[in-house]
């Protein structure tokens, strides 16, 4: 008997795993495949080690600005995936090395839940064997939604997933679908030099994210060289054409390779989730604030839920389900959630958008500063662009939200979750002192660009 059994081992999965083990309960934790889910494997780990290859390249490229001359350079695509493929290996090994260190039992194989005890424990088989769990946690995921675009069933896509194993750098490559993977895959290859083509049905990329730092981003991606084909609808994929309509007249694109990538879909079926009764939304599992599902002792976390389809989500929704199962009362808040794009340059985000807090009816005072406010963004991005905004309330002057385009914006945008977390206001940030000179110093410049 486990006190928690664990069905998928991505970043909800293995670090609920490891939490609830170094908290004295007994797991096991079923998979499939490898350890550390979509993130790990053909996610966040693999394609931030492609983008930084690209951005090297490209900085290496541009040497001159910085005073480099740097000739004959070039790259070799095998090595770049082979390394790729290396720090994978690397981080799932930590991984297996984790659970063992925890105790975590690990059951390769698909796990289903067959029956309901009456006790309540949960059986779940898994390589012809029987587990018997007092509670389960559900994270299985999501995979790859597939339009359904006239032709595309029979033609030849690539996903996330295939993109990874590619062998040969494509000459061309059409991407359906301009959010955060399409446009981070249209980044590295477009930097390598494949001549890149995004169709995307809505008026700008990157749904969700401020409408300004998309637009900006977009058109740096435009100069060099990625062509954006924007409130464009695809109507027809045939051989290496896809047909689509923009402004009322028909186009036609041809490639080599074509990405599908216009959003994901919670794995909710295979398991058993129809035996036990668990609740399953049209977007995917059911939860409360606490992760749990309509039945007491089944909770889920991650992707598989639907609504917040980050990694990083899916991490503190498992540790919020460890947490209630030890004893210690913990609830999921959504609204201090960082987002980054990591595109060159990076695109960082938490809290309101200044299209959310309209949408909602929030008062809002807003200010804008250029990153070059930064002098060490100044000295490391010569010819760059880029700017922090900053949303709070009118009435208390409280955080509401933080925007960033600029490098290296993701590794500081965790200072403005906290702000946001914390409920901090302006006149709290201005007691904070950044260490100078930093590129997170355009978020205290910014902070005071309040009192002009
Ligand atoms: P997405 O939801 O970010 O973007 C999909 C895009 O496809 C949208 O812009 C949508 O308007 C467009 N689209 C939908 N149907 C279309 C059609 N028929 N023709 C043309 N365009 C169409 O989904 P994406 O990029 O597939 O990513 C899936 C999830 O993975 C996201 O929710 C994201 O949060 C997560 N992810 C996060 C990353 C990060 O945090 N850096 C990196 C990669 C993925």
């Amino acid at each position: 008997m486990y006190d928690l059994g664990i069905i998928g081992a991505g970043p909800a999965g293995y670090v609920a795993a490891e939490r609830a083990a170094a908290k004295g309960l007994s797991v096991v934790l079923f998979d499939k495949r490898e350890l550390g889910g979509v993130c790990l494997n053909e996610g966040c780990i693999p394609t931030k080690t492609l983008l930084y290859t690209a951005k090297l390249y490209e900085n290496a490229l541009n040497g001159k600005k910085y005073g480099i001359v740097a000739e004959n350079v070039s790259f070799d695509f095998g090595k770049i995936m082979a390394r790729k493929n290396k720090i994978v290996r690397k981080l799932v090994g930590g991984i297996g090395a984790k659970m063992k260190k925890f105790g975590v039992e690990v059951v390769k194989g698909a796990a289903s839940m067959e029956k309901r005890n009456t006790d309540g424990t949960i059986d779940i088989h898994c390589s012809e064997k029987t587990f018997t769990c007092k509670n389960v946690l559900v994270c299985t995921g999501s995979e790859a939604f597939i339009p359904p675009v006239p032709g595309l069933d029979k033609a030849e896509i690539l996903t996330n997933r295939e993109i990874l194993e590619l062998k040969e750098l494509p000459k061309t490559l059409t991407i359906i679908g301009g959010g955060v993977i399409g446009v981070e895959f249209a980044n590295f290859f477009c930097a390598l030099g494949t001549k890149v083509t995004v169709i995307e049905m809505l008026p700008e990329i990157l749904p969700g994210i401020d409408k300004d730092l998309s637009e900006m981003l977009r058109k740096d991606l435009e100069k060099r060289d990625i062509t954006f084909n924007l409130s464009a609808k695809v109507t027809k994929v045939e051989g290496q054409t896809v047909t689509f309509e923009k402004d009322g007249k028909e186009h036609q694109v041809q490639h080599e390779k074509l990405l599908v990538s216009v959003g994901r879909r919670a794995v909710t079926h295979g398991f058993g989730l129809d035996k036990m009764g668990v609740e399953v939304l049209k977007t995917g599992i059911k939860i409360d604030s606490t992760c749990r599902t309509n039945i007491p002792n089944i909770y889920a976390a991650g992707d598989v839920t639907g609504f917040s389809l980050l990694a990083h989500t899916a991490s503190r929704e498992g540790e919020v389900v460890v947490n209630n199962l030890t004893g210690r009362k913990d609830r999921m808040r959504y609204s201090a959630i960082p987002a980054v794009v990591y595109t060159n340059p990076e695109v960082s985000c938490v809290g309101l958008t200044e299209e959310a807090a309209k949408a909602k009816g929030i008062e809002y005072n807003i200010r804008n500063l250029p990153m070059a406010y930064a002098g060490r963004w100044l000295a490391e991005n010569e010819g760059g662009s880029g700017f922090m905004k900053i949303l709070t309330g009118k009435k208390h002057n409280e955080i509401l939200g933080v925007h960033a385009i600029g490098n290296p914006s993701s590794e500081f945008i965790y200072g403005a979750a906290m702000a946001i977390e914390l409920e901090l206001r302006l006149q709290d940030m201005e007691e904070v002192v950044f260490p100078h000179p930093t590129v997170s110093e355009i978020f205290k410049e910014t902070v005071f660009a309040f009192q002009e």
